[in-house]
């Protein structure tokens, strides 16, 4: 009997693809091209497994054309570039990488957070371009991270891993998230619960950490701009559309907030022009689980999930939507 036929999209760690060619006939896409949905549902054409990255949009009419596929296992935590009920309809499993991203994405949260608040992008640039000649009382003096406030948007994994970060910094650590974390988990990463708006007043540091779903898109507008501290730092490491871009460059422009680290934006990989040309942004190409580490061990999860489904056992790390 044939092999069942697993599409790999881009390239992934060679440990995954060389985990499914044991069992499976593989189909690799081994280039970092971004193929468009056409070339996705004719590759993907008898196949039974898919393996995809964010860049991939799989919408209802794309997954209408994938009628031999079983799963699709998404190289990411995120899944919002996917239609899981459309998916789910048609009787296909979709699958991401949690858990294993969520120290190192934490971790460049806090990288970004610490290089805005001590504009160490504009120091390095001060050095390499021989602009050093002198110490003065006040050179690029920044803002302190220890015992100030930090605000996370999202208690999720991810979320509560940078809060645990902001604890080691001695932060006051409020967080806003649909429920409430039990109480346990509050106690332990000294997390307090606030409304929105009270979390943008108070917060020196807020960090996005939310998935981005239809009442996540433009979390962040003028408005809420309006509330926050001109002190303030906004980290956002979730997705581009939680925030108004456009909103967010007047705010860095006017200096409603005092700066920004960003590792998404609203229409990857095209930036802003105008954040190009902010000295207080410090700005990241969508890497914050790019470990070498993690990013392996995202790609064996996406091959591992679709290994299970294709041998009728249950997925490790199915997801579905209401
Ligand atoms: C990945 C991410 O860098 O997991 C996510 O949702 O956004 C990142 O971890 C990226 O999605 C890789 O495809």
């Amino acid at each position: 009997m044939a092999q069942p036929r697993v599409f790999i999209t881009r390239r992934i760690f060679p440990e995954a693809v060389a985990f499914l060619r044991q069992s499976f006939d593989v189909d690799y896409e081994d280039s970092d091209d971004v193929l468009g949905a056409e070339q996705i549902a004719a590759r993907a054409a008898g196949a039974q497994g898919i393996i995809c990255h964010i860049s991939h949009r799989f919408d209802a009419s794309l997954i209408e054309k994938l009628t031999t596929v079983k799963v699709i296992a998404n190289v990411a935590v995120g899944y919002d570039a996917i239609d899981v009920k459309a998916a789910n309809k048609a009787g296909i499993v979709v699958t991401n990488t949690p858990d294993v991203l969520s120290e190192t994405s934490a971790d460049l949260a806090f990288a970004l957070l610490l290089a805005a608040a001590r504009r160490i992008v504009e120091a390095h640039h001060f050095v390499h371009s021989g602009a050093w000649k002198n110490w003065t009382v006040d050179l690029l003096a920044g803002q302190d991270i220890h015992g100030r406030t930090l605000g996370i948007v999202g208690a999720g994994r991810i979320g509560q891993a940078v809060a645990r970060r902001g604890r080691g910094f001695n932060m006051q650590v409020l967080y806003h998230n649909s429920r409430r974390l039990p109480e346990a988990i509050e106690r332990e990463l000294g997390l307090t619960l606030v409304s929105k708006e009270e979390l943008l007043r108070e917060s020196d540091f807020v960090s996005l950490n939310m998935p981005l779903r239809p009442e996540t898109r433009h979390f962040m507008g003028a408005a809420e701009f309006a509330l926050m501290k001109p002190n303030a730092i906004l980290v956002n490491t979730a997705r581009g559309p939680v925030v108004d871009e456009n909103a967010m460059v007047e705010a860095l422009e006017k200096r409603i907030i005092a700066g920004a680290g960003l590792d998404v934006f609203e229409n990857e990989p095209k930036v802003h022009p105008k954040l190009l040309q902010l000295d207080n942004v410090v700005l990241a190409p969508h890497i914050a689980s790019s470990s070498v580490a993690t990013r392996r061990r995202m790609s064996m999860m996406a091959a591992e999930n679709v290994a299970a489904v294709l041998r009728g056992l249950p997925p490790l790390n199915p997801v579905t939507v209401s």
